[in-house]
């Protein structure tokens, strides 16, 4: 890290063979200069463009002077863009797009899994809510020993779910428009919405987990054939689930027929959520994680997810360092990126969990400034293998949305059922979450996203287990509001989250850019690092090799790491962008 101190002079003036290669297609045209940022230079090929490579191109941008909802659904954006010009607020246009996520993006938008959601409510004014899934009272750390699959697939495999708490919580706190209202449209698409490009591929590609459950199976896959593009789809139950909610908010899902449907399907299966788990489950208001970063003041999500965590660690460390005269993905970008990584995830992994159940997680210290600076000290020219970073201390499917009003209330949150349609169960119209997967079902073994967790994450009853959903608000150093951003990924939202918000922070790309420029990935184990296809160039990679990185790429069309959906302040109006590699759009008044 010293020694990368002292190159940034060489490097800034010398942009040479770790410079990206010239874009194979134009670079998305800057729109305007971002907010308190000198107007960007003229775009210099800042990276290669790789739309090619993806089999979705949806990337949707778009820009308005009042408003803006970015989500990964062009209904479920239309939906919120509608609240927004019907006079509702930034909450109104997140909980009414989060429903109609529930519908036409139900491999992630879910009533029956969880989030997080930062809120900036005004000037000087935001909360953090935590609406994560819990483990039901029967569960045990050891329930899934004999039957590791259980946590991914069918009944056992689901935490509580708490997005309908969720929602109606922060409706019930900030809300504008009457809830019936900002229902509404969800049930309308229950009735009878249009099966998106990225859907029918999810659907696809799921097909043999779909088939498993005939009551999944009977509205995806009628007949043994799976939904296409285009193709319109009613789910009347769903429609009367949605229903008992607009008319009882909460309680029309927690207690009741809803409730009653699911402890009922849940005990004929094996599963081990019960009305009581249902009726005890509570939404938590938190405060959320502040820090500054080159002027900027930005919101995170504490704990229990690490997104807000391991963001502000990646943050600490790079404050001494000026990214933005590194050359875009050259050597030295990736080199310092992995390493802090490598860092921040073995402190995430070993160390973190719901603060409710694990008591001496050392925050304040791993928070400081001196244990960023500790971490920073210990980075060398070459790649450190994982094994030798420890904490340092003793001690594909989740879909995030945007929405910011014209007062500046501003709304990122992130909602998940964990892995693409859950569990694969379907109870009263729509799918239950297989979340009990990312608590540490066995400690030490990798789970489904590779990730090696600890004792601080194992299962006991009623605890919310770690995540890696990263809803991010940042805040100019006059406190409005210059960018929102978050992602779908698992792991990969933290590293994708972190890089659009550098990208526009240290890179001066704008919304569009910053989120289509490829990405990379690291987590401490496993060791080696992924990139995106054409994320750097064969010069990079072999400098990158040379000092002992083990360069994974992802191939084929699936090889994508992070769906990010993100609204940027430039000047007089806002970007939106919803990623390409996910599908949707963003669109404002
Ligand atoms: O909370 C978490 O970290 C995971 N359940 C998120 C899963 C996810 O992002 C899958 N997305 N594609």
């Amino acid at each position: 890290m010293r020694r990368l101190l002292a190159m940034i002079a060489l490097v800034a003036c010398q942009r040479g063979s770790d410079e990206p290669k010239p874009a194979a297609k134009a670079a998305p045209t800057p729109v305007a200069p971002q907010a308190n940022q000198p107007p960007p230079p003229p775009p210099k090929a800042p990276y290669r463009t790789a739309a090619s490579t993806y089999d979705v191109d949806t990337t949707v941008t778009a820009s308005a002077p009042h408003d803006m909802v970015s989500s990964e659904s062009v209904q479920a954006t239309q939906v919120g863009k509608d609240m927004l010009a019907a006079g509702g607020n930034a909450v109104d246009a997140a909980v009414a797009t989060a429903f109609a996520l529930a519908v036409a993006h139900p491999t992630a938008g879910n009533l029956g899994g969880g989030g997080f959601a930062v809120v900036r409510v005004g000037k000087d004014k935001a909360e953090a809510l935590d609406f994560r899934e819990t483990a039901p009272a029967a569960a045990s750390p050891d329930m899934y020993k004999d039957a590791p699959k259980d946590s991914l697939v069918g009944y056992r495999a689901a935490g509580v779910p708490a997005s309908v708490a969720g929602l109606y919580a922060l409706h019930k706190k900030y809300g504008k428009k009457p809830w019936k209202d900002v229902v509404a449209p969800a049930i309308a698409l229950a009735k009878g919405f249009a099966v998106d490009k990225q859907l029918a591929r999810q659907i696809q590609g799921r097909s043999e987990a779909l088939r498993l459950y005939p009551e999944t199976a009977a509205i995806w896959l009628p007949g043994g054939a799976p939904r296409k593009e285009g193709d319109v789809v009613a789910i009347p139950d769903l429609a009367a689930t949605l229903q008992r909610i607009a008319d009882k908010g909460a309680d029309g899902f927690y207690k009741g027929e809803t409730a009653k449907l699911i402890a009922d399907a849940e005990k004929a299966h094996g599963g081990l959520i019960t009305l009581a788990d249902l009726a005890g489950y509570k939404p938590i208001w938190r405060a959320p994680l502040k820090f500054d970063y080159r002027g900027y003041h930005v919101l995170g999500m504490p704990l229990p997810s690490s997104g807000g965590f391991v963001i502000e660690l990646t943050a600490n460390i790079f404050r001494n360092l000026e990214l933005g005269k590194l050359p875009w993905h050259g050597t030295e970008h990736v080199h310092n990126l992995v390493e802090v990584w490598r860092r921040a995830f073995a402190a995430r992994n070993e160390l973190l969990g719901d603060p409710a159940y694990v008591k001496d997680i050392p925050l304040e210290k791993l928070m400081s400034q001196t244990y960023a600076d500790q971490l920073a000290s210990t980075i060398a020219d070459k790649a450190s293998p994982s094994k030798d970073v420890p904490a340092l201390l003793e001690g594909v499917h989740t879909t995030n949305l945007c929405a910011v009003d014209k007062d500046g209330m501003a709304v990122a949150m992130t909602t998940t059922i964990n892995t693409t349609f859950g569990s694969g169960v379907t109870i009263a119209g729509f799918i239950m979450n297989n979340e009990m997967d990312d608590f540490a079902t066995k400690p030490g073994s990798p789970n489904v996203y590779g990730l090696v967790q600890g004792e601080a994450n194992k299962i006991e009853p009623g605890k919310r287990m770690l995540s890696s959903m990263s809803p991010t608000i940042v805040l100019d150093a006059d406190g409005n509001v210059a960018m929102l951003a978050g992602a779908g990924g698992g792991p990969r939202i933290i590293t994708a989250v972190w890089q659009v918000i550098s990208n526009v922070i240290d890179f001066k790309m704008t919304a569009a850019q910053a989120d289509a420029a490829p990405r990379l990935h690291h987590q401490h184990l496993p060791e080696h690092v992924e990139f995106e296809a054409d994320s750097i160039d064969e010069a990079t990679e072999t400098a990158l090799k040379g000092r002992g990185y083990d360069v994974q790429w992802g191939s084929g069309p699936r090889s994508f790491f992070g769906a990010v959906t993100t609204i940027v302040r430039a000047g007089d109006h806002w970007e939106g962008s919803s990623d390409r590699r996910g599908g949707g759009a963003a669109m404002g008044n």
